[in-house]
């Protein structure tokens, strides 16, 4: 199983380039946190669990960087810095704040801030592991018996501390010899789908087909696939969900051939102060993203592009929610603030 970050004791942060892949496997060793703060930004990090992991290990550098005195405060600078870096996916902010107020209590305690930092950014790799697992243990009965699902983006280990969301039911599957066909969506405009998950995928032995995100619909109606699976960067209480750009029409065309849609995610992409999907922060990236795809222009010089990043996709079309808790159904305003009240690491974390 891919884990694509690490903490090595004495040589600090490392993690895969994303931007590199599937063409080649390069490790970075970020200085500081500032270099932190740029991957995540340039999506050589990415994914919402794992962008909030690496935000907790970025805090750790700005806390180790600076001298005792000051350490406290170059944690609130880097704090801030890094929960501006990408809007959308509420992991980052709720991984950052965990990190945070360890900090505080550990100057308020007398303790050391960088050692209490770095016990906390690896109780949330950790955490984020076991949630992962959980997940696939949990979606895994949703997808027995399939011949085929889709999935959009990239939800898989690459995105998490290990297995991923919306591919750890697959993964969990594969454990026990029944595999399930993927479709992949080549995600466009930076293409997660066609180099990440067909990447993952493969190396497990997986069976995958990388798709045009305009294929979906065919796909589905042709009889390919019986589900659609995929992750979320925000949920709110209600079960509206942002996840990568393309999620809600391909919410809306599984709803139109009678697929389900299960959305997998830990109960930390869960925004507790979100009633509903109008107030999610949507990121807009650069037009350049989507008049040059794959760094070749395809577009006339001298026209504009509008890049959203991620979509909302409204809580009527989602069958399940899929978290560490167990399978959410409708309605979501009662079923899933039972996965964040008082038990969301209770249930199957660290079960092996
Ligand atoms: O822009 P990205 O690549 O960070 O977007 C990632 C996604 O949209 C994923 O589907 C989402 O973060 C869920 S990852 C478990």
């Amino acid at each position: 199983m891919i884990r694509p970050l690490r903490w090595e004791t004495g040589g600090g942060l490392t993690y895969i380039d994303q931007s590199e892949l599937p063409g080649t496997v390069v490790w970075v060793h970020p200085a500081g946190v500032d270099e932190v703060v740029d991957d995540i930004r340039a999506l050589r990090v990415r994914g919402a669990p794992l962008i909030g992991i690496a935000a907790a290990y970025g805090l750790v550098l700005a806390a180790q960087s600076a001298r005792p005195a000051d350490s406290l405060a170059a944690v609130e600078d880097a704090a801030d810095a890094l929960e501006a870096a990408r809007p959308t996916a509420v992991n980052l902010r709720w991984a950052v704040e965990r990190v945070r107020g360890c900090a505080r209590g550990a100057q308020a305690a007398g303790a050391s801030v960088p050692d209490a930092c770095l016990a906390e950014a690896q109780a949330i790799r950790a955490e984020d592991e076991a949630m992962c697992r959980a997940i696939g243990r949990n979606g895994a009965p949703l997808l027995e018996g399939l011949d085929a699902v889709l999935t959009h983006c990239n939800a898989g280990s690459l995105a998490t501390a290990a297995y991923g969301t919306a591919l750890s039911p697959v993964y969990t599957l594969l454990e026990s010899g029944r595999l399930v066909h993927v479709y992949a969506d080549e995600t466009r405009p930076l293409f997660q789908g066609a180099r990440l998950t067909a990447w993952e995928l493969a190396a497990a032995g997986v069976p995958v087909t990388v798709i045009a995100d305009s294929a979906a619909g065919a796909v589905m109606r042709r009889g390919l696939v019986q589900a659609v699976i995929v992750g979320a960067d925000r949920i709110a209480t209600n079960g509206d969900f942002a996840n990568k750009i393309g999620t809600y029409q391909v919410a809306v065309l599984a709803r139109a051939n009678g697929i389900p849609l299960y959305v997998a995610a830990p109960s930390s992409t869960i925004d507790q102060d979100l009633a509903d999907g109008d107030a999610i922060p949507i990121e807009e990236r650069s037009p350049e993203e989507v008049l040059c795809p794959a760094g070749r222009r395809v577009a006339p010089p001298g026209v504009d592009a509008l890049n959203l990043a991620f979509d909302v996709t409204p809580a009527e079309y989602v069958s399940a929610f899929i978290t560490e808790l167990g399978v959410h159904r409708p309605p979501f305003a009662t079923t899933l603030p039972r996965s964040y009240a008082g038990t969301r690491l209770r249930a199957g974390i660290g079960e092996p």
